[in-house]
């Protein structure tokens, strides 16, 4: 392991290759960045949302909305979205990033912030898995706006949505019956 450190002061040290994120180049690097729930709800949660949305069909007394990005201004907004994801997912890989600051107690079938950072720490590798995961959603997502096919998009999205779904019910809300989808915020 050490043989691969290398030094990069005030270098984040994520390097991508291929399909795989996440090799931490500089050890405890992410101790003074952003926590995994700053991530979470600064740019995955907003980027996500940002690509759900940007594709709908809306029913509604005035008809039926196709929403879906149209101009080469949408498709580029939508696109600069997709990117954030998937990169976010390389800063989530990085060993040593702490799940949270936040010390207020979990909610209704969540874990607690120490257990959820032992649960990363046990086997980094399987959170990585779950990063590379979303990563990859996101480039089919990626792949769509650049094809411009909404439809596509919209199978992302859902591809997306699964992915988020598994870490969390490993990390975060793990709970072995039909209730745990109910805890999703
Ligand atoms: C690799 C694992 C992983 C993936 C993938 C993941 N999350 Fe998370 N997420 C977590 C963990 C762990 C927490 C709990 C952190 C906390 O709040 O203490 C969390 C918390 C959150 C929170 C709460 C943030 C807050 O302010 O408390 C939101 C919102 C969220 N995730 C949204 C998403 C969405 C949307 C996706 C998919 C686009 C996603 N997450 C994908 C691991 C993941």
């Amino acid at each position: 392991m050490l043989t691969q450190i290398l030094v990069m002061a005030g270098v984040s040290g994520v390097c991508l290759s291929g399909d795989t994120v996440g090799e931490t180049r500089v050890p405890g690097a992410a101790q003074a960045g952003a926590t995994i729930q700053e991530l979470m709800a600064g740019r995955v949660d907003p980027a996500a949302d940002a690509l759900w949305d940007s594709v709908a069909t809306i029913v509604s007394a005035k008809g039926i909305e196709e929403r879906r990005p149209r101009t080469a201004a949408e498709w580029k907004a939508v696109r600069l979205q997709a990117l954030t994801l998937l990169e976010t997912t390389g800063l989530l890989a990085m060993r040593g990033r702490r799940v949270t600051d936040k010390t207020a107690a979990p909610g209704p079938g969540e874990l607690s912030a120490p257990e959820i950072q032992r649960r990363i720490d046990a086997n980094h590798e399987a959170f990585v898995g779950f990063a590379s995961a979303l990563r990859v959603a996101g480039q089919q997502a990626l792949a769509a706006i650049d094809a411009r096919n909404p439809q596509r998009l919209m199978d992302a999205g859902g591809v997306i949505d699964t992915a988020c779904e598994a870490c969390h019910l490993t990390y975060w809300y793990p709970m072995p019956d039909s209730s745990a989808a109910a805890a999703k915020p």
